[in-house]
């Protein structure tokens, strides 16, 4: 029974994740975002023995992938072959599952994307235009969305694309961008003539305004909501649904050499082109019929494409619903900073699968408990071990495992007979069955975190329950009575299957094998009747295990090197300093000298001492810091080095230091000394 649709009874559901672009892995933050709780939201209604549909596939299209492309000297085809194959795969072995996951590249859904705009533009639907773009005379080709950066002129952000901003989110065309810079070249460009056809998003305004502002005022997220209203109340501008690339769906015109749909208009009708995949000629009903209820599931960065450009495509079309909710989430942070694939800053799930096996159950609940659901949210590596080890071990696999392990030892491992009831029995069997629809409304108001903690909570209530009757004192005075509290226990294990499954799936699937029943419906939970008497139980295995801290602290340190690589690559020479003289620089005494003798000083890490020989006749000693970069100090001795003649002496570690040797700091910190190209007499000044 689906608990929220009263007034209305929908007979099916289309059901759609955001397509992720197929130029990198996925990683903690899309799942947390979207297809986490996409699934728990579909296998849930599965359970309720709803018609679903999900869709997911690789969005294969835009600049990207080509940008991407370009700098590993391959095709855009390559590139989304690569990671189509990647996502795909670990998606299947996360349990997200989707009814068909394909991609925009392939010729069907070049066919259906072609023929939409087709449709419409024969409907007159676009604004033609011809308009002034950006041209990268350099590169010979037009700078559309990513090819082009700049200032945004909304929140001052350096780094906006031509499309969008994403610090602020705002969807920009690539002329309101202050300081353009191509992408491609880096050069500043020029304005150029071309043709492209426009979705009149301002005529819309009205049906818009009405269809979310006010029909979907109560329902939909505040932050999407809000994202909505801020745009409708801004003012909605026509907008440009082609582009001069070579990569994309092209233009099905005469005249449109050159010219491809923009990546957003073809991606979202994939999802179409994915239902007449998947259903073949019955694929219009999910898509055309009042009773099928739509629901989007998104990051926050893709509302206004999926709340006001996509279904301005489907009302322009005419014969399409619109969607009844876009559950679009905020953004999951990794240890305190912004998830970049460009930075490398990120959890990929492929790397978790290797490094995790069999957990992928750990990371689901993980990423729901901590679902950026209404605000940014941080996934942390400490929280991830506490989560499995205080939450998954100790409260839902520990009760499990000791409701099944007394049964065993006490009762041959049959479901023993439920005697008399005490108070406490009848209270826990009534709590029971108020969980499936705790459960359920939760997830069908898409608050994902409360329904997963629901669920636990029913692991608590047995808990509680095993912790107040005690069961393992009980047996020897007992038996009888002993036996109806293990039955009861059990009934609260065979619930939590149940209900478990959406988040859980893996999970799920070993307690129905443990306790010998074949997978259920959520109308089947909510009683104590799960389990009959006397039904065999298979021997437990351990639900969950303890993460230790050694391999926590291997996913850190693995991220502390990250860190250390993008500081070597931001890494840029230092301002020059203010300008000096001749003469200030003509007061520096540097000479060369040739290392006489070199080993470390005693007791002291980093210096090193050395006896020059610097022409004078009597050699000079100097201390220098550069023991850790230079572990052998005899092999020094013959080497040229420059020093500093005229600093006054000082005693380092007992030893006086005459002057001091010259080296260059490397990006890195390490120290390199300064050698002439070519050996010189030594005392000669170096200027
Ligand atoms: N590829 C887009 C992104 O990752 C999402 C596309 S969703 C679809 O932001 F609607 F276009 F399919
Ligand atoms: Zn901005």
């Amino acid at each position: 029974m689906i608990y929220t649709e009263k007034d209305k009874k929908f007979k099916r559901y289309t059901v759609t994740s955001a397509l992720p672009y197929a130029n990198g892995p996925v990683h903690i933050g899309h799942l947390a975002g979207v297809y986490v709780p996409a699934d728990i939201y579909v296998r849930y209604l599965r359970a309720q023995g709803e018609e679903v549909m999900f869709i997911g596939g690789s969005d294969e299209h835009g600049v990207p992938i080509t940008i991407k492309a370009r700098k590993e000297g391959c095709t855009p085809q390559d590139i989304v072959d690569r990671y189509h194959k990647v996502i795909k795969e670990s998606f299947a072995e996360l349990g997200i599952s989707f009814d068909i996951y394909s991609r925009t590249s392939s010729k069907e859904h070049h066919e259906t994307a072609a023929a939409y705009f087709k449709k419409l533009y024969d409907e007159g639907k676009f604004i033609e235009k011809t308009s002034m773009q950006y041209y990268d005379e350099e590169a010979g080709q037009f700078l559309a969305d990513r090819y082009i950066t700049g200032t945004c002129p909304h929140c001052g952000n350096d780094h906006a694309y031509g499309d969008q901003c994403e610090a602020c989110g705002t969807s920009l065309n690539a002329t309101d961008l202050i300081n353009p810079k191509s992408a491609l070249s880096g050069a500043k460009p020029v304005l150029k003539e071309t043709k492209h056809w426009f979705l009149p998003l301002d005529k819309d305004e009205p049906w818009l305004r009405q269809w979310i502002l006010e029909s979907h005022k109560e329902d939909w997220k505040t932050n999407v909501y809000g994202q909505c209203k801020s745009w409708i109340d801004a003012g909605l501008q026509p907008r440009a649904v082609t582009r001069d690339l070579d990569w994309g769906v092209k233009v099905p015109l005469e005249d449109a050499d050159g010219k491809v749909l923009y990546v957003w208009f073809d991606a979202p009708i994939g999802y179409i082109s994915f239902t007449k995949q998947l259903k073949g000629d019955d694929w219009e009903k999910w898509w055309k019929e009042q009773d099928t209820k739509l629901v989007h599931f998104i990051g926050k960065d893709n509302i206004v494409f999926h709340c006001i450009i996509f279904p301005s495509m489907l009302h322009a079309d005419g014969s399409y619903i619109l969607p009844d909710n876009v559950p679009a989430n905020e953004f999951l942070n990794l240890e305190n900073d912004k998830i970049s694939t460009s930075r490398n800053w990120a959890v990929w799930l492929h790397e978790y699968l290797r490094e995790f096996p069999g957990k992928q159950d750990v990371l689901r609940y993980t990423l729901c408990s901590n679902a950026p659901e209404t605000k940014d949210n941080d996934f942390t590596w400490k929280d991830f071990q506490i989560k499995n080890n205080s939450e998954l071990v100790a409260i839902l696999g520990n009760f499990v495992n000791r409701t099944l392990v007394l049964t065993h030892k006490f009762f041959e491992g049959k479901t023993p007979r439920r005697g008399e009831l005490s108070d406490l029995d009848r209270q826990t069997i009534a709590e029971i069955a108020t969980y499936p629809e705790r459960v359920g409304r939760s997830i069908e108001t898409y608050r994902f975190r409360e329904a997963l903690a629901e669920m636990m909570n029913l692991a608590r209530l047995g808990n509680k329950y095993l912790t107040e009757t005690e069961p393992w004192k009980l047996y020897k005075s007992d038996p009888e009575r002993t036996g109806t509290v293990l039955n009861i226990a059990l009934q609260i294990c065979a619930n939590l299957a149940v209900l478990c499954a959406p988040f859980l799936p893996f999970t799920a699937d070993k307690m129905y094998a443990m306790m010998n029943l074949r997978a259920m419906g959520w109308q089947d939970a909510g009683n104590a009747d799960l389990l009959m008497e006397g039904q065999t139980l298979e021997k437990p295995e351990l639900l969950f295990e303890q993460i230790d801290d050694a391999t926590i602290e291997a996913q850190v340190n693995k991220l502390l090197e990250t860190k250390r690589q993008n500081e070597l690559n931001a890494w840029q020479p230092a301002e020059v300093k203010e300008n000096v003289t001749i003469d200030d620089f003509s007061r520096m005494d540097i000479r060369v000298a040739t290392v006489l003798e070199c080993c470390k000083v005693p007791k002291a890490d980093k210096l090193l001492q050395f006896k020059l020989d610097d022409g004078t006749g009597t050699p000079r000693t100097i201390v220098s810091g550069i023991a850790k970069y230079y572990t052998d100090p005899a092999a020094l001795v013959g080497k040229q080095v420059c020093f500093i003649a005229n600093f006054p002496p000082r005693k380092l570690k007992g030893v006086e230091s005459q002057g001091m040797i010259l080296s260059a700091e490397d990006k890195d910190g390490r120290l390199v000394l300064i050698t002439p190209s070519q050996p010189v007499t030594n005392g000669v000044n170096v200027g």
